[in-house]
């Protein structure tokens, strides 16, 4: 379904300041990409000032940027892929990542990334994969000097020999660099928890949940060698898997996540938790698991417009008629306000007939659509 622009004016806007950033990124690869031929002063001053134009980062982070602007830009890369991905998996929700896209294209400078919502850690453990998987690629791909396909063999554990195949297959492959890609994404996320609060540690808690199921989810792929695809020889490599299933295994994680208990607030919080996964008896406390996400406050109802929240309110989302207590109904998505009819026409091609040989004509139909409207 198509969805209604409600306030074009702001959508304007943010397509704007993305365009500028993405620019800005474009850019400062480029510069990037052009560093094995001994950079003149002047164009490392404007890197670090591309660095430095970024919103959001911290000190800590900018260092990291100016120490290393090609992997950086890819590693936006990966926060535009998860602001993207958010938005998917959010699509019905009431807060559903729309003000992630306002400010700049970090989504670490919006104001929900201070808090300790639920909403809170899905996006950290989705932006820390994101990272992880965006330069875990482009090394493969050649895309930065600092590192290429990954170099191990993986012979000793998955040796295939073990498993009498007919056909010999060997890791020789260009892999995705997988362990370059998670440890870029500590280096410039993690590095932003410089605090020594349990936020900070729940924080990188996430961010290491995000890594640890992007791990989980690489894929094995092959390829035939031989006379007229006889598959005589296959090689093989391991491939970062689509970025979709990353995130939608994130947001099962999200629905189970784990409240960390206000009464623990100086204590580890991996090691004790209040929450507990469904089912489990209350009061045992014991080590948050590691694929799992650990969250601080109650979410807000993000009903109304509320920007120290990031909360832009309902008024004005389509929701989905008939479908009561459902992700997207009206009644939850309209908070109990109600909800208005509006009707969509658009033209579309109708009662086609083919005609031999070879031609196709359509009719013109008005189609007619009633959308329903949050008040
Ligand atoms: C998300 O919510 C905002 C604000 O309510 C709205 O403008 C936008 O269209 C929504 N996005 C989607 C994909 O529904
Ligand atoms: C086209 O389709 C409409 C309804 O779908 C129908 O009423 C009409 O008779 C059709 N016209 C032709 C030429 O088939």
């Amino acid at each position: 379904m198509k969805k209604l622009r409600v306030d074009t004016g702001n959508n304007r806007m943010n397509r704007r300041f993305h365009a500028s950033t993405l620019f800005l990124l474009t850019f400062l690869f480029n510069i990037a990409s052009s560093r094995d031929n001994m950079l003149p002063n002047h164009i490392k001053l404007s890197s670090s000032l591309t660095c430095r134009l970024v919103g959001g980062l911290t000190r800590e982070q900018r260092s990291v940027c100016n120490e290393a602007p090609d992997t950086v830009a890819i590693a936006f890369e990966g926060l535009q892929l998860a602001v993207k991905e958010c938005q998917h998996q959010f699509r019905w929700h009431r807060w559903n990542c729309s003000s992630l896209l306002v400010k700049s294209s970090n989504p670490h400078a919006s104001s929900i990334m201070k808090r300790g919502f639920r909403e809170s850690s899905f996006l950290y453990a989705l932006s820390a994969a994101g990272v992880a998987h965006s330069v875990a690629r482009a090394c493969a791909q050649g895309r930065l000097l600092s590192c290429g396909c990954d170099p191990l063999g993986y012979r000793a554990s998955h040796d295939p020999r073990g498993r009498a195949r007919a056909n010999k297959w060997e890791w020789s492959g260009c892999s995705h660099n997988l362990a370059y890609g998670i440890e870029f994404s500590k280096k410039f996320l993690d590095v932003r928890e410089q605090v020594d609060d349990l936020q900070s540690k729940i924080n990188v808690h996430n961010n290491n949940a995000g890594r640890s199921i992007l791990s989980s989810h690489m894929e094995v792929r092959c390829k035939c060698h031989g006379l007229s695809g006889s598959c005589q020889l296959r090689t093989c490599w391991r491939a970062t898997p689509d970025f979709r299933v990353v995130a939608s295994t994130i947001k099962r994680q999200y629905r189970k996540a784990l409240m960390v208990a206000q009464e623990q607030l100086n204590n580890n919080p991996s090691s004790v938790l209040r929450g507990r996964p469904r089912g489990r008896r209350r009061g045992k406390a014991k080590p948050a698991p590691k694929n799992s996400l650990l969250f601080l406050e109650r979410s807000p109802n993000f009903c109304d417009v509320d920007p120290r929240i990031d909360s832009a309110g309902t008024s004005g989302r389509v929701c989905r008629i008939g479908r009561t207590s459902r992700s997207g109904s009206c009644d939850l998505l309209c908070c109990g306000r109600g909800h208005a009819l509006i009707r969509k026409s658009s033209i579309k091609p109708c009662n086609c007939t083919f005609h031999w040989c070879c031609r196709v004509d359509c009719e013109r139909c008005r189609d007619d659509k009633w959308v329903a409207i949050c008040k």
